[in-house]
């Protein structure tokens, strides 16, 4: 079957990055309503996409916001089914000048291809997509598929979870597959078995009531960016620790024998700093940089703006100061809980001579996955079928909110298997993904549902 599969990728391989490209170059940026209509011109080309694959029962349903697209394959119902999830919407591209070529241009240059989205998740979502052709045109499938893509992962999959709280028949199956997560080298192929949860909020605090003049009332107000920038510094102590009351309370310990199993994760710390350009890591005291990303949660400000921005100097207290907030969360702390310690905490550390407004955006709870499930011993035969090592299992420092979902809404586990690579520059500028992940993917995926098929009978 591999051999099948193989010969059938290498005969379309040029065809399968063509097509790709037309995904890519749509710019299906899911916070933005201004690109509302490229979101759902990338949901169409997907479901024409899935339908060319061979998929059944292909549609666009259509949410409160950007529409989800379905399709399935069931050949079998004695055979396990498998849902396969993915995004087809993705970050904004700004800073554009940081960009070597257009991020809605895609090129292929040095094995890897460049545009925004490549990697995620238009890339390794497309991967399901041809190893669905593959499989159909090879004749070698061996479960029954289900294909939700949707167009709001990356502005918090806000009515996903309506969707599937109202479809559960309709998304009725044995596990789900995801392909939006990273291995940690092309050569040291892993599987995540824990994300993150996320709690993202705005502050925004007001002081005068109109910009002024800095000298005319400097240091007789309260400046709401010095207030801000005071209040920000105070949520860590000089150990890194997060101060909000509460906080930790509900942070699983993790247990001795497993951080001495992290340990053995492939890692180099030169390398990793030698990567971001940095000189010095920065993180919780106690804990390895490994554990900082995985089994403990952190706080950081995604963005912080007020006053005068523009070039030249302005002399002016501003009236108003805001910042973006997000704290990545671990297993057993919950999003909503921890949304409102923060907002708590930031009123109560407010002085009275600012206003506070704090906006909860969106959240997600962290995903564990058993590691000891047929689902995880499927993916580990195949990938070590297809990349000829055992791979090895990972947490991640990312999320993905529906995942845990999937588990409380569907009862279903999640397999988290990407091909990306963490230096894919996911989210930044110059996003890539390597044309072996992509095939490589393709190649793996079959592979999986034969072990699955295998394991679960
Ligand atoms: N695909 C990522 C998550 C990811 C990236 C997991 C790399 C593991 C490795 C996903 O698209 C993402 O960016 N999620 C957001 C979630 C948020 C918008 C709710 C995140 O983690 O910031
Ligand atoms: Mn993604
Ligand atoms: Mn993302």
């Amino acid at each position: 079957m591999k051999d099948l599969i193989l010969k059938y990728i290498d005969q379309n391989k040029d065809r399968f990055v063509e097509e790709l490209i037309e995904i890519l170059k749509i710019p299906s940026i899911s916070t933005d309503p201004q690109y509302a209509g490229d979101v759902r011109k990338a949901a169409k080309l997907v479901l024409e996409n899935l339908k060319q694959a061979g998929a059944d029962n292909v549609e666009l349903c259509e949410t409160d916001g950007h529409p989800i697209v379905y399709g399935d394959k069931i050949f079998d119902q004695s055979l396990p089914t498998v849902l396969v999830y993915g995004h087809y919407d993705v970050q904004p591209a700004e800073p554009l000048d940081l960009w070597d070529s257009p991020p809605f241009e895609p090129v292929v240059k040095d094995g890897k291809i460049y545009g925004r989205g490549t990697c995620d998740d238009k890339g390794q979502m497309f991967m399901h997509i041809k190893a669905l052709e593959a499989m159909i045109a090879t004749d070698t499938l061996n479960c029954n598929l289900k294909f939700l893509i949707e167009g709001e992962e990356e502005s918090g999959s806000e009515n996903l979870e309506n969707f599937i709280t109202k479809e559960k028949e309709k998304l009725k199956a044995d596990m789900v597959i995801i392909s939006d997560t990273s291995m940690l080298a092309n050569d040291v192929p892993s599987i995540t078995v824990a994300l993150r949860g996320i709690s993202y909020l705005e502050v925004e605090l007001t002081g005068p009531n109109v910009d002024l003049h800095s000298g005319v009332y400097g240091g007789t107000v309260g400046n709401p960016i010095d207030i801000l920038c005071e209040m920000i510094a105070s949520l860590k102590d000089e150990n890194g620790t997060i101060t909000i009351p509460g906080f930790y309370d509900d942070v699983q310990t993790t247990s001795d024998e497993e951080r001495a199993e992290m340990l053995k994760i492939p890692y180099d710390e030169e390398k990793y700093k030698k990567g971001l350009n940095v000189d010095a890591l920065k993180g919780e005291a106690g804990y390895t940089t490994i554990e900082r990303n995985t089994i403990r949660p952190c706080l950081d400000v995604n963005g912080i703006w007020g006053g005068y921005m523009g070039e030249g100097a302005k002399t002016v207290i501003a009236s108003k100061a805001t910042a973006k907030i997000s704290m990545r969360l671990v297993a057993n702390q919950d999003s909503k809980k921890i949304a409102q310690l923060f907002t708590d905490h930031i009123k109560n550390i407010a002085p009275a001579s600012v206003k506070v407004k704090v906006t909860d955006f969106h959240g997600g709870e962290p995903a564990i996955c058993p590691t000891d499930s047929v689902e995880i011993e499927a993916a580990n035969k195949a990938m070590e079928e297809s990349f000829g090592v055992k791979p090895i299992c990972t947490r991640e420092g990312a999320s993905i909110p529906i995942v845990a979902l999937f588990d409380s809404v569907l009862g279903l586990k999640t397999v988290l298997y990407g091909f990306g690579l963490n230096s894919d520059a996911i989210h930044s500028p110059n996003e890539h993904y390597g044309l072996f992940n992509f095939y490589k993917g393709i190649e793996t995926i079959p592979l999986f549902y034969k072990y699955y098929r295998e394991l679960k009978q």
